[in-house]
């Protein structure tokens, strides 16, 4: 159905949610069936924390959502935050060490999501490059993170450097599909990635 332009924004506010972006989350999952109780989520790119209070009402308070972030999110029950550039080299050490540290029985994320976006200088070719080269780094972290089966969604925006990526991490899920679910802006060019049954390279010990 379509709604106004303000409709989410509107919504967000009275559900008492940070961010419209939380309903797209709403309808990834309502669609793709991604999360469940008991789940321990990774969210990049979560601030100010829309999509990491939608993940945390849906593992509960036996799971738990980490989300990170290049800037502070106001704390939310049952989500921890890590401040961190998910492109610096080390960063995947320091979510690794905070997952075995917070995560006591589970050493592998079920969920990874993504709604990374660089900062828009206007050059659309230049902003679209930049967000699929952040859905890369969000695909490098999920390599390491991610559970054999597990689910990844991550954002892009549509351009040419998209077909690519989207051959890149083809072979790694049994699931992968392009959607754009309908909270999102009409003159957007935002695409989410879903992907389910995650398949963990088995590592050739030659190497
Ligand atoms: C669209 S916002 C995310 C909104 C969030 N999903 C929500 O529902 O509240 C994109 C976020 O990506 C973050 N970001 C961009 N580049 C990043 C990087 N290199 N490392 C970590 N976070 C980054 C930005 O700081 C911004 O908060």
């Amino acid at each position: 159905m379509r709604r106004g332009k303000e409709y989410y924004y509107r919504i967000a506010k009275e559900q008492g949610y940070r961010a419209r972006s939380a309903f797209k989350l709403k309808q990834i999952q309502a669609k793709y069936k991604l999360m469940k109780g008991g789940d321990l989520v990774i969210d990049l790119g979560c601030s100010p924390g829309g999509w990491s209070q939608v993940a945390g009402e849906i593992v509960g308070h036996k799971g738990l959502v980490l989300g990170v972030d290049l800037v502070q999110s106001e704390p939310i029950d049952g989500v921890i935050f890590l401040l961190g550039d998910v492109t610096e080299e080390g960063f995947t050490d320091r979510l690794t060490c905070l997952l075995n540290e917070k995560a006591h029985k589970k050493s592998k994320a079920d969920v990874v999501l993504s709604d990374l976006s660089p900062k828009l200088v206007g050059s659309y070719g230049l902003d679209q490059a930049r967000s699929v080269w952040l859905a890369q780094h969000a695909f490098r972290i999920a390599r390491e993170v991610l559970r054999a089966g597990g689910c990844f969604v991550c954002k892009v925006f549509e351009g040419e450097d998209y077909p690519p990526f989207f051959d890149e991490i083809k072979s790694s899920f049994q699931f992968l599909k392009a959607y754009v679910p309908p909270a999102t802006r009409k003159k957007s060019s935002e695409i989410y990635l879903i992907g389910k049954g995650f398949k963990q390279l088995i590592q050739d010990p030659s190497d």
